[in-house]
This record gives C-alpha cells, structure tokens and sequence, in this order.
C-alpha cells in the first residue's frame, strides 16, 4: 500500500443501533420490521425442493438477486450474485421481471425499487434484514449538519457523497444537493468526479471507506479528512477544521468490517509466512494500511480466483463470502483474518424459510414484503444513482 505519513489514531466506535433484530419497530432504523410471515420450519427437509418448485412455477416473473455475503442456502437460488453495484445494475437492467427478490438488505432493496420500473415489486424476504451502518447517518443529523455548513458559507464548496450503505432518503439529499451515490467498486472515480465539481467532499455514512480512499487512492493527508460526529454540537470539529478540511466524514461504520484489527493482520503474518493479505475498503485505515490488498467484494472474489495453486490469502471481509471462496479454491490456502468477527446478522436474516415463504407466497398470489420508496425521495435519490451509474 502506499505510505503516508501522519499518525493515525483509530477513534472509538460510534454507539451501534443493536435491535432484538425481527422484532418490533425501530423508527430511527432505516429497516423494516419483523417478518409477518407463517414461515416454515429451518428443519423442513423439503426446503430445498419447495424454493426450487416455487421458482419453476414462477418462472421469468421473478428475477432472484443475491449479495455475495449471503447463506449458501439463499445464494444457490439466486439468478444473478453481486456487490452492491453490480446488483444495482441488474435491477435496472431487468424490466421484464414482474418481482425482483432481493436476497441482501433493505438500502439494496431501496435502490432496486428506485432504479426499477413503476409496475415491478422489490421484495425483501425479511423485513428485518437492514444495516447497522446505515442507521448511523439520519436525514436529520444529516439536515443539521448541512445547514452548519450552509451557516459558515461553506455548503456552495462541499459536493455530498453518499456510499450505498444509507437509507433512501440520504441518497435523496444527496440527489437534492447535486452529489452522487458510490459502492466500494467505484469510490475512487465518484470522489474523483465530485472533486471537479467542488473543493470539498462530505462523505457519507462509512468514514472507513471515505478515508481509505481519500488518503490511500488519491494521495490526500490523512490531515486533510475531519470527523464529523453527529451525536456532537456542530460534528465536534471547529469552524477553522471545517473550513480547512478537504473530507468531511461522517462517524458511521460497519459493524462486520470495522471489527478486524492491526493485531487480525501481524497475528495472521506471524502464524503463515508468505500470507497475502485482502481487505474490504470497509475496514479500519490502519487494517487496510497493513493490508497487501484492498478491494470491493467483487474484486476480493476477482483476486481470489486468479490466485495461483498454493498461494495463501487471509482474506478480511464478511464470512459466508470467504467461507465459499474456500470452499470454492481447494488447491489455495484461503483463511479469515480474523479469529473472532462473526457473519454479517442482517445479511443473515435472509434465510432459507425466509426465501421458501417468499416465492410460494407469490405462487399463490400474494405479494409480500414489498419495499416502496416514496416518489418525491425515489425521484431525489435517482439523481445521485443515475450520476453513479454514468461515472466515467
Ligand atoms: P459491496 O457490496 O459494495 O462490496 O459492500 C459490502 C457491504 O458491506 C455490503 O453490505
Ligand atoms: Fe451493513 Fe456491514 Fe452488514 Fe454490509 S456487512 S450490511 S455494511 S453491517
């Protein structure tokens, strides 16, 4: 990786929304709520048979989408697998299906309604399967802070960037403020593209990937990003920090990738000499500093592949992925990084019963689980989409 040269100090989480996940309403989660479903039982024998004759039944009007941290269970149905942009891109790309089934989490099944016809129904199979770091940026924290900005005469500056991970309605504000959407695929070329247009970037929800490729892409100081903490009068940060920052990051994170550590990576090196080591973007600065390589999901599964016989690779992004990648390569040593981060628990909501209650659901004419995304905020948030999609 490259070198920088500032010190950096890896700030404390921000306190994570942890909900008795499937129950009850949470109204400052951009997720749903618990599964109204009568679904059937994990230990079903026949689960497999009832998802895969549902399926048939329903033929091409249903298209399955699966993100690459689903269950092995889920993502064998799925027609088409992803990261957050690919995925995007195949619920645009496919209007002839009447249902998209979205096997990931709720922002994803938010962006597949936005990008997809009026008259096709975005189904998450649990309404619970949201995410942790996009309840970490509110549109009113968000709204605040903007109009601090607004108030020092910076707001004209500063370009609003929203990574995926966020509720419809932040990529509505930033849609409303001329900004764009980016995935950890193409954070380089959004940030590259939102520095044309103004000197300021504020980064929205995750600061690890806002930081990682501020600093480590483009050559910034890691001087030149401020923190800014909603939970703060004005973000904790001076008016002099705001004015002279480059980054302006919001203090989100994930949960999954923000656990692995500077001592996952020396531990690992230690144990396995010769170990290549692969991280998400989402992980802290100092964990992909260390890291040999970094990338989005789709990359991690590219670099993976290519690897030749024998090599090994600890790999530093959600579990099920990594478990199927060594699953999938035998003939290469390919290991988690880190003994104790555990699977994704929204991702992981989507399970089999879940998919099985989904699509006879449908079979039998009903329609569950649909995600609808009002028109004034799918109309904003498809300005910042559509900018992403048509990033040179
Ligand atoms: P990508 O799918 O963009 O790699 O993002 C990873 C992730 O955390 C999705 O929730
Ligand atoms: Fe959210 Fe992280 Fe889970 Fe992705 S892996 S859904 S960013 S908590």
């Amino acid at each position: 990786m490259n070198l920088v040269t500032a010190t950096w100090t890896e700030p404390g989480n921000t306190p994570v929304a942890l909900l008795l996940l499937g129950k009850g309403t949470d109204p400052a989660s951009e997720r749903g709520v618990d599964c109204p479903g009568d679904l059937p039982a994990p230990s079903d024998p026949d689960l497999v048979a009832r998802a895969t004759a549902a399926k048939a039944a329903l033929g091409d009007r249903v298209f399955v989408l699966g993100h690459h941290y689903q269950r092995d269970e889920v993502i064998q149905f799925a027609d088409v697998t992803g990261d957050s942009f690919k995925l995007a891109q195949q619920a645009a790309a496919r209007p002839e299906a009447e249902f998209i089934v979205f096997c990931g989490v709720h922002f994803m099944a938010e962006s597949a309604d936005i990008l997809t016809k009026p008259e096709q129904q975005v189904i998450l199979p649990d309404l619970a399967a949201g995410c942790s770091m996009a309840d970490m940026a509110v549109l009113g924290q968000v709204e605040t802070a903007w109009e601090h900005f607004q108030d020092l005469g910076i707001a004209g500056d500063i370009v609003p960037v929203t990574y995926m991970n966020s509720s419809a309605d932040i990529k509505g504000f930033v849609g409303r403020n001329s900004g764009v959407v980016c995935t950890s695929s193409n954070a380089k070329r959004a940030l590259d593209w939102s520095f044309e247009q103004g000197s300021k970037v504020f980064f929205l929800p995750d600061q690890h990937l806002g930081r990682n490729t501020a600093v480590l892409e483009m050559g910034f100081d890691l001087d030149d990003c401020v923190l800014y903490d909603p939970h703060k009068p004005h973000g904790g940060l001076t008016d002099e920090q705001l004015r002279n920052a480059r980054m302006i990051l919001w203090r989100g994170h994930c949960s999954v990738h923000g656990r692995f550590t500077i001592d996952s990576v020396r531990e690992v090196r230690e144990r396995v000499p010769g170990v290549n080591v692969l991280v998400h973007p989402e992980c802290r600065h100092d964990v992909v500093r260390a890291a040999d390589y970094v990338g989005s999901t789709e990359y991690i599964i590219k670099a993976l592949d290519a690897a030749p016989a024998g090599s090994a690779w600890a790999v530093g992004t959600e579990l099920n992925l990594v478990r199927r990648m060594a699953l999938a390569h035998p003939d290469k040593q390919i290991m988690f990084l880190d003994r104790t981060v555990c699977y994704c628990s929204t991702m992981n909501r989507i399970d089999l019963p879940h998919l099985v209650w989904t699509l006879e659901e449908l079979v039998a004419g009903r329609v569950p689980n649909v995600i609808t995304v009002d028109e004034k905020t799918a109309r904003e948030a498809r300005v910042a989409l559509d900018q992403m999609l048509a990033l040179p």
